[in-house]
């Protein structure tokens, strides 16, 4: 099918890579000519497994083109999706919608009267049913709009855009949805199930689940402050409760908590939107989800300064940047939160990452270590894990500790062989643990 796909951020790159490898015939449209000019040229704008080779493929087999604005091209495509970002406002918590109405403004000279609009960015619940109208208006007949939520997750966002647990269609006419199933075939083909709803219901489908990841990951933090108080370990504790099938272990790892472009901003758009319901109680307990989510980092903060007796004047290696492993996306990332608090106490703070460091350097250049890691920990008194690279597992805590200036390790994401640090000396505390050092 021929498809364009508005908005080439970390979604529509993406989308378009995935649907034409899939198949389809993909125009991606970006109004950033420079982000243009590197996916034209075969260069991925940000870190994503696998994507780099899948983009080359992708324009290699000439189903897949780039351009700033539509042409006469766009008016042969038989979807149009939008994956505009849809970001924090800057006075509110509310998720500023502007850019898809932009983009819906800047379709309708475009678009054809079959064509389907098919909604992907997150949105308050209410949004689409409003863009519709919108665009019937500006187009003079009601325009075909459907939502079709995006689950994808960095570091595995290609294998989850080909392969999605489910695909949800919030859709309100027969041709949209008969257009979409048609589209989604080969998805769908392998098993994946299909569900369509209202446009309601698809569009809080989105903020529910990354809502409710972000309240799994906050309650297994609360029991983790339970279980520090108790004596108890929190870790052995969720592989306990994980093995019941109703909870599952998925997201039970307590730490530094959730960061990134999505949780934190959908919980706080889940708030906003629920206020503006008039249900606003409904979401009270999402204050708490973040107010846990802010407490294990200050958490990691007080362990440091009881560790090193005050972390004024001292050297901290903080072990990862980026918001989780395999992206070199630092957006609400925990360990740029425990960084920037350390600075604020005075302590010298060195963060490391095996990918994100480029980007470190450009947003924050006077925390960025060394590439190498035994060169970034050198005299260093603390080392705190903050984000779960594989990297970091497999450290050789012997060397390391030949570099440190003392050998203390506050281990944030429950990842490192605790007796095997223990057993090459450091001193070790991890988050919801009792950790006992000899
Ligand atoms: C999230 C959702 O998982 C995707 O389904 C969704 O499509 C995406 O947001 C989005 O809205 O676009 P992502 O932001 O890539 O994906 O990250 P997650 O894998 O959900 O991780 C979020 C945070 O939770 C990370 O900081 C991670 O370290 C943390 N986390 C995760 C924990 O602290 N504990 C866990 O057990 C799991």
């Amino acid at each position: 099918m021929n498809i364009t796909v508005i908005g080439l951020g970390y979604l529509g790159t993406t989308h378009a890579v995935a649907m034409a490898q899939l198949g389809h015939d993909v125009i991606g449209i970006e109004p950033n000519a420079a982000r243009v000019a590197d996916l034209e040229a075969g260069r991925l704008p940000f870190y994503e497994p696998g994507l780099q080779d899948a983009l080359t493929a992708a324009i290699g087999s000439a189903r897949l083109s780039f351009a700033t604005a539509h042409g006469e091209s766009s008016k042969t495509a038989a979807v149009h999706f939008l994956c505009v970002g849809t970001p924090q406002s800057s006075d509110s918590n509310k998720a500023d919608t502007s850019y898809l109405y932009s983009a819906v403004e800047a379709l309708i000279p475009v678009l054809s009267t079959d064509a389907v609009i098919a909604g992907k960015s997150t949105v308050p619940v209410g949004t689409a049913a409003e863009l519709a109208e919108h665009a019937s208006k500006l187009a003079g007949h009601p325009v075909h709009l459907a939502w079709n939520p995006e689950f994808l997750r960095e570091g595995t966002a290609l294998q989850d855009s080909l392969a999605p647990d489910r695909i949800v269609l919030g859709v309100t006419d027969e041709h949209s949805e008969n257009v979409l199933r048609e589209f989604y075939a080969p998805i769908t083909a392998t098993g994946t199930p299909l569900l369509t709803t209202d446009l309601p219901t698809a569009e809080l489908v989105k903020v529910a689940a990354n809502s409710f990841l972000a309240t799994k990951i906050s309650f297994i933090n609360a029991v983790a402050e339970v279980a520090e108080a108790a004596g108890a370990d929190a870790v052995r504790l969720a592989e306990a409760i994980g093995l019941d099938e109703r909870i599952g272990s998925k997201f039970l790892r307590n730490g530094v908590g959730y960061g990134g472009g999505c949780l934190p901003k959908d919980v706080r758009a889940f708030i906003a939107r629920a206020e503006d319901l008039g249900v606003s109680s409904a979401a009270d307990f999402l204050h708490d989800v973040e107010a846990i989510n802010a407490r294990r980092r200050e958490r990691v903060v007080t362990l440091a300064q009881q560790t090193l007796g005050g972390v004024s004047g001292k050297r901290i290696l903080i072990l990862g940047a980026a918001f989780k492993p395999d992206t070199d996306d630092l957006r609400e990332s925990a360990a740029l939160d425990i960084a920037k608090q350390l600075d604020d106490l005075g302590a010298k703070v060195v963060v490391h990452d095996p990918m994100a460091l480029p980007a470190l350097v450009r947003q924050h250049p006077q925390w960025a270590g060394d590439q190498d890691v035994f060169a970034a920990a050198s005299g260093a008194e603390l080392v705190i894990l903050a984000t779960e690279w594989r990297q970091y597992r497999e450290l050789d805590p012997f060397e390391l500790g030949t570099k440190v200036g003392a050998k203390n390790l506050i281990d944030g994401r429950n990842l490192l062989d605790i007796a095997r640090w223990q057993s090459a000396g450091w001193h070790v505390d991890a988050l919801g643990r009792n950790i006992k050092n000899g």
